[in-house]
């Protein structure tokens, strides 16, 4: 198994340039399902999950091309109707296929998900609401849907679930009238795939909003598009400059995207000024406390930047209390944390109390979840000594060569 060796001690400096969204590309490639046609996707990270996302639109019977950042996915002839469950236990958020596959074939079969180290992950709101649409489901190991027609209907969420207004769209946009989702997810991400869809000739609007109206349309056309940057990837490398009282130019972001995360960056004593299309960070000389931070859905500050602000207040002044409300296992990186010299506590599922030191040292850890494994390394980037990251898959799960971006921006860093 792959591991990250990094020497700590160098600043991170110098100009970032990211490509598009992970929490985007993902749903717009199960769009491209819709349109029975040739969808051209540009600015595509080269991440696992995008290679995962492409073998199972392949085995479905889609023809794709990826080079240099752009996906081509011709979705013409689908020639199966069941997705393996391999790629649904490798990527839990493949069940948002289920409500394109179902849009276009009267019977679709996927596997039940299954949880995942940062919570069990339920999958409720997704099928419940694609009942709603007239879709039969039965559940098990497999889960086994039919339809006749799908039909537009008001669907309450009890809580606004990314993926399951994600799933909502993909099964409306060719429904019979309107769809309306009430307390809808409000994710930038959302609205990317709004965007997407409706380049082909859907009718979705609202995204961004707790309150999306689709009206079902008869056909799809090809589509290009190009996916918003990533404000998770970007939010990280934010974070490893602040860490290491560098200082990083970002060469593209969508301003309203990175408030929630800029705006407790400045609190944390980062000087940020915004650029024409990016923004430029300042480290401060010694990391002030937060006090409190929770994380909430957009545009308050989001869940998948908690361990990384972790990382940063373990070198905070005093003490910094963290709510975690939307995952009920999402701390597991502060035991790895304290291997390092860091001091947290985990108080309950929900909340963790991180006291700042005034120095971490190199330590070896193992990367417990995605963004817990890029919290290591951004405290590995300031360890006195060198670090050993072990389970680094999960990493290069959301972020397009690491190493190589850190190392561009003055780490020191080695795959072994
Ligand atoms: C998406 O996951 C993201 N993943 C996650 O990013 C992100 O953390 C999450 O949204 C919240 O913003 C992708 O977009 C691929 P949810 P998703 O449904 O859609 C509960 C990362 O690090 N819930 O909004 O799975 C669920 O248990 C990943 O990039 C139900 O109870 O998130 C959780 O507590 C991690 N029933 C909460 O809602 C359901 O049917 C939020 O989940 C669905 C969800």
């Amino acid at each position: 198994m792959s591991k990250y060796l990094i020497t700590g001690g160098n600043k991170i400096c110098g100009t970032l340039s990211i490509k598009g969204a992970k929490n985007s590309i993902l749903p717009l490639m199960v769009a491209s399902l819709l349109n029975e046609s040739i969808s051209i996707i540009h600015n595509v990270p080269l991440i696992a999950d995008v290679y995962t996302m492409i073998d199972i639109l392949k085995s479905i019977g889609c023809k794709i091309d990826l080079d240099d950042h752009v996906l081509v996915i011709d979705s013409s002839n689908l020639t199966f109707n069941k997705i393996d469950e391999g790629y649904v236990k490798k990527m839990r958020s493949s069940i948002i296929v289920l409500g394109a596959m179902i849009s276009r074939l009267e019977h679709v079969e996927i596997y039940e998900p299954g949880g995942c180290a940062i919570g069990k992950r339920p999958i409720d709101l997704h099928l419940n609401s694609l009942r709603k649409l007239g879709i039969e489901i039965e559940e098990g190991a497999i889960i086994d849907c039919k339809r006749k027609e799908i039909i537009g209907s008001d669907i309450i969420l009890n809580s606004p679930s990314v993926g399951a207004t994600e799933n909502i769209i993909l099964a409306a946009v060719k429904a019979k009238g309107i769809t309306r989702i009430y307390n809808a997810a409000k994710e930038p991400e959302i609205e990317d795939l709004q965007e997407f869809v409706n380049k082909m000739g859907a009718k979705v609007s609202g995204a961004g909003s707790d309150f999306i109206e689709i009206q079902g349309v008869d056909k799809l056309d090809k589509v290009e598009h190009t996916v918003i940057p990533d404000r998770i990837a970007i939010g990280t490398y934010m974070v490893a400059s602040a860490i290491t009282g560098g200082y990083l130019e970002v060469d593209k972001i969508v301003r309203p995207h990175m408030e929630p995360i800029n705006n407790t960056l400045i609190k944390a004593g980062c000087d940020i000024e915004y650029t024409k299309e990016g923004l430029i960070l300042k480290s401060p000389k010694k990391i002030s406390t937060i006090n409190f931070l929770k994380t909430d859905i957009h545009p308050n500050y989001p869940t998948d930047m908690q361990a990384q602000m972790v990382a940063l207040m373990t070198l905070g002044e005093g003490k910094t209390i963290f709510c975690e409300t939307i995952f009920e296992n999402r701390f597991m990186h502060c035991k790895e944390l304290n291997k390092m010299g860091a001091d947290t506590q985990v108080i309950s599922n929900h909340i963790c109390k991180v006291n700042g030191v005034e120095k971490l040292h190199a330590a070896k850890t193992t990367c417990p979840d995605l963004r817990g494994g890029a919290a290591l390394i951004l405290a590995a980037l300031v360890g006195e000594g060198q670090s050993e990251i072990n389970n680094i898959y999960h990493v290069e799960r959301g972020y397009e060569n690491i190493e190589g971006v850190l190392n561009n921006l003055g780490a020191d860093m080695t795959k072994i």
